[in-house]
């Protein structure tokens, strides 16, 4: 089978990770990678043998048939719009975008295009998060009445840290609730199969003022830098936010987003209970999963394909004890995308631009209810 060529917008750390998940899915090619550093482009590239290109040419080879943005928020629609009415199929960063009307006109054009459309909540890709999906799927956990959890980083706890994000220019409206609250949502909204359809969230910029440094700094790499010179710069985007929410059914939930607790890296935390049994599941212990019980004695299961659900086991390469993370995640997700590529009747086995749709419209709503101080609707798409 000839390998479907495809090209990287953007050699920071997402840039890095889609190269190296890339080469480890089949049928496919890395064949150019652009970005705005263009040395730093070339450097990680040329360590994978991926030549550097500038967009132009990238989106004007006919043999480079998708792309992938890995850039900051803001260049998303931009970026995704010229691939996509360049023809090539487009599999972008999350969030999509930063309004909802710039995801729905992306998701048009697309329809139009007839292109695959992609937004990179790989999250949802974690064997143990399958399996928690296919355990409410089988009735295991009767229906689902509470939904609670929270994701926590603690690389902006300084107000010396920095990042585009940080600036709404760059990242958007929104930070800790775009950045890492839209892949919490996604993911309690995967597993339950549920929607929320009302919120009531509160936003807050611990840090009114941040210590900008003069130069630019990539993802993650504020925690290395030694005192420099800073200028004092004016914050727009929350470091913390929490939600109390309402999805169909009964179900009720609430979560908290941050990037200001301390020695917290990178936890997402989600648990869902039912009228039967619980479970819980946090990022940073991938492999367990702990499922409660009221008249029995609760467990952890250790991620082994022979242990989970018939319908989890393909998200799982590896035999158990040989652990499956965060390159993982991508892996599989990209394999799925580019199966439909290859595969035009297929149906899409990924989140498509409807759910980076669905995203901004909880992140709108999530922002308008913290302006307003309250409960605001989610529309149903
Ligand atoms: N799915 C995930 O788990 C996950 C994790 C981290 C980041 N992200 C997303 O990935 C995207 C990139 O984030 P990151 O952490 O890699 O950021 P980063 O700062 O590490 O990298 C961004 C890259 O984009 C390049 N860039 C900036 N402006 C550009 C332009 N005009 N043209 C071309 N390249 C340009 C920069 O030079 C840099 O190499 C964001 O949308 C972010 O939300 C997703």
């Amino acid at each position: 089978m000839k390998p479907i060529r495809t090209a990287i917008f953007g050699a920071g750390f997402m840039g890095r990770v889609h190269l190296e998940a890339l080469r480890r899915v089949e049928h496919v090619e890395p064949a150019a990678i652009s970005g705005r550093n263009v040395a730093a482009a070339e450097k990680l590239g040329s360590a994978f043998g991926v030549p550097y290109a500038t967009s132009e040419a990238i989106l004007g080879d006919p043999s480079i048939q998708a792309v992938h943005i890995c850039t900051p928020n803001a260049l998303h629609f931009g970026m995704a719009k010229q691939a996509l009415l360049a023809g090539k199929h487009v599999l972008c960063e999350k969030p999509l975008a930063t309004t909802p009307a710039e995801a729905q006109e992306l998701a048009a054009i697309a329809a139009q295009k007839r292109c695959r459309v992609a937004v990179c909540h790989n999250l949802r890709y974690y064997p143990m998060v399958q399996q928690m999906r296919a355990m409410r799927e089988a009735g295991d956990l009767g229906e689902i009445l509470v939904v609670q959890g929270f994701y926590s980083q603690d690389w902006l706890l300084y107000d010396t840290d920095w990042n585009w994000r940080v600036d709404s220019t760059q990242g958007g409206p929104s930070r800790c609730m775009a950045d890492i609250g839209s892949h919490w949502f996604d993911a309690a909204e995967h597993i339950t199969g549920l929607r929320v359809f009302s919120l009531c969230a509160d936003l807050q910029t611990l840090h009114a003022t941040r210590q900008q440094p003069k130069h630019s700094v990539e993802t993650f790499a504020n925690k290395t830098l030694s005192a420099g010179d800073y200028i004092p710069t004016p914050v727009d985007t929350e470091d913390f936010g929490a939600v109390v929410f309402r999805m169909e059914t009964r179900a009720r939930g609430a979560m908290t987003v941050s990037q200001c607790s301390a020695g917290r890296k990178n936890r997402l935390s989600i648990e869902i209970y039912g009228t039967k049994s619980g479970v819980a599941w946090s990022q940073e212990r991938p492999d367990e999963l702990w499922i409660g019980h009221r008249d029995s004695a609760n467990q952890i299961i250790i991620k082994d394909p022979a242990l989970l659900h018939p319908s989890a086991r393909p998200f799982a390469d590896l035999p158990g004890g040989h652990s499956e993370g965060y390159d993982d995640t991508f892996k599989q997700l990209f394999r799925r995308f580019y199966a439909s590529i290859a595969n035009p009747e297929a149906t899409p086995e990924y989140p498509t631009f409807a759910d980076g749709l669905r995203q901004l419209n909880i992140l709108n709503a999530v922002l308008e209810s913290s302006r307003t101080r309250a409960w605001v609707e989610v529309p149903v798409v």
